[in-house]
């Protein structure tokens, strides 16, 4: 009680959302103050920091050869230790610098499927970075809170959080998770799918942005959708290796993100298979909400709602809820202290 008091009065109190594809930090009293692209761009020579978020990601794949553009999150869980806490320390930088010099306290939200070693680097690397105390929370638990979700009631919750890296599902009552699955299979498998289709189908290759940037203006998977969207892509040819452009459509998409999206539907199932009956009561009545930058896919809600006969919500601000719910639990740690990761916590999660 008193390190809580004491901690409030030191400095800033700062949430984080250290995400495969975005990192968005949240300081007390101010709300959501950064949100940039998990990417970090080096020098290869002398290996110095040369930008960090939109300006790297501008660089990714971009760049000539002294120039490395790299996401130091992978599947959810860092993968770069080094350029995980350069990056944070830089974000941290931006929006807590002139008050630095008191160390802040944060609170990081992690996968539900981490690892105990997973863990410890993200600890670590907030230590690094200048955090004084570091706290941990679920993902789908910060995203619950951050919808505004009774997750304190004996009420069954389920969250469905497609990110970049993780699918995170989870069923939370009584300010825990009851259950919960987590796959690697988000919007980056998403990307790749539309690059391995336009390859097989094309023989051309994509780069990961292009890729991104159709799944973001023509993909919509809803069964009841049968209009056309289309795009002009550009790319280079498997056999002459020179540059080509060709018109994609919907239809393509939809079947390039089958695979993918059979995969969330299939991790869907099997977490209600697991859940309590009196819970799955509960979640026929609420619905199940969707949560992360990959419930945007156009139709998805519609084409979850056929395959798991449930009803799904999708929320206001997807890309936004985890790290607003980190920073209501860190307003107020007392409250929702028993939300938070302890040490001793093992997981539930299944990878599927
Ligand atoms: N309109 C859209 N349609 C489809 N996908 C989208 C759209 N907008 C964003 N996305 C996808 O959302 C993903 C990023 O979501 P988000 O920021 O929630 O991930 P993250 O939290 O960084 O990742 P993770 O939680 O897996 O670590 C990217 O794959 C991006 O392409
Ligand atoms: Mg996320």
């Amino acid at each position: 009680m008193f390190s809580l008091k004491f901690g409030r009065l030191l400095g800033n109190d700062v949430a984080v959302d250290l995400g495969t594809a975005n990192t968005l930090i949240y300081v007390k009293g101010q709300g959501v103050v950064l949100r940039e692209p998990s990417v970090v761009a080096v020098d290869r020579v002398s290996g110095g920091l040369l930008a960090v978020g939109h300006e790297a990601k501008r660089m990714l794949g971009k760049g000539h050869r002294n120039i490395l553009a790299k996401r130091p999150l992978k599947d959810g869980v860092i993968n770069d230790f080094e350029l995980a806490q350069e990056m944070l320390y830089a974000f941290l930088k931006k929006v807590i610098g002139k008050t630095m010099f008191v160390r802040p306290r944060i609170l990081v939200a992690v996968p539900s499927g981490i690892t105990e070693v997973e863990r410890r680097a993200v600890r670590d690397a907030a230590v690094a970075a200048g955090a004084r105390e570091v706290f941990l929370v679920e993902e789908p638990v910060a995203a619950a809170v951050g919808i505004g979700l009774p997750v304190h009631e004996p009420v069954g919750n389920m969250i469905v959080d497609i990110g970049g890296g993780t699918t995170e599902i989870a069923v939370i009552s009584l300010s825990g998770i009851v259950v919960n699955g987590s796959i690697r299979v988000a919007g980056d498998e998403m990307d790749v799918a539309i690059q391995n289709y336009i390859r097989d189908k094309y023989k051309m290759t994509i780069g990961e942005q292009t890729a991104e940037q159709i799944k973001h203006t023509i993909a919509q998977v809803s069964p009841v959708f049968d209009g056309v969207l289309r795009m002009e892509i550009r790319g280079l040819d498997v056999l002459s290796g020179s540059p080509r452009t060709i018109e994609v459509t919907s239809q393509e998409v939809r079947d390039a993100l089958k695979g993918p999206i059979q995969t969330i539907v299939d991790a869907i199932k099997k977490t209600l298979e697991r859940t309590p009956p009196e819970l799955v009561a509960d979640i026929i009545d609420q619905g199940i909400y969707l949560a992360g930058g990959g419930s945007l896919l156009k139709g998805l809600k519609e084409l979850l709602q056929e395959e798991v006969n449930l009803l799904v919500h999708t929320v206001e601000d997807p890309l936004d809820c985890v790290v607003r719910g980190a920073g209501k639990i860190m307003e107020d740690l007392e409250t929702y202290d028993r939300l938070l990761l302890k040490p001793k916590d093992v997981g539930t999660s299944r990878r599927y």
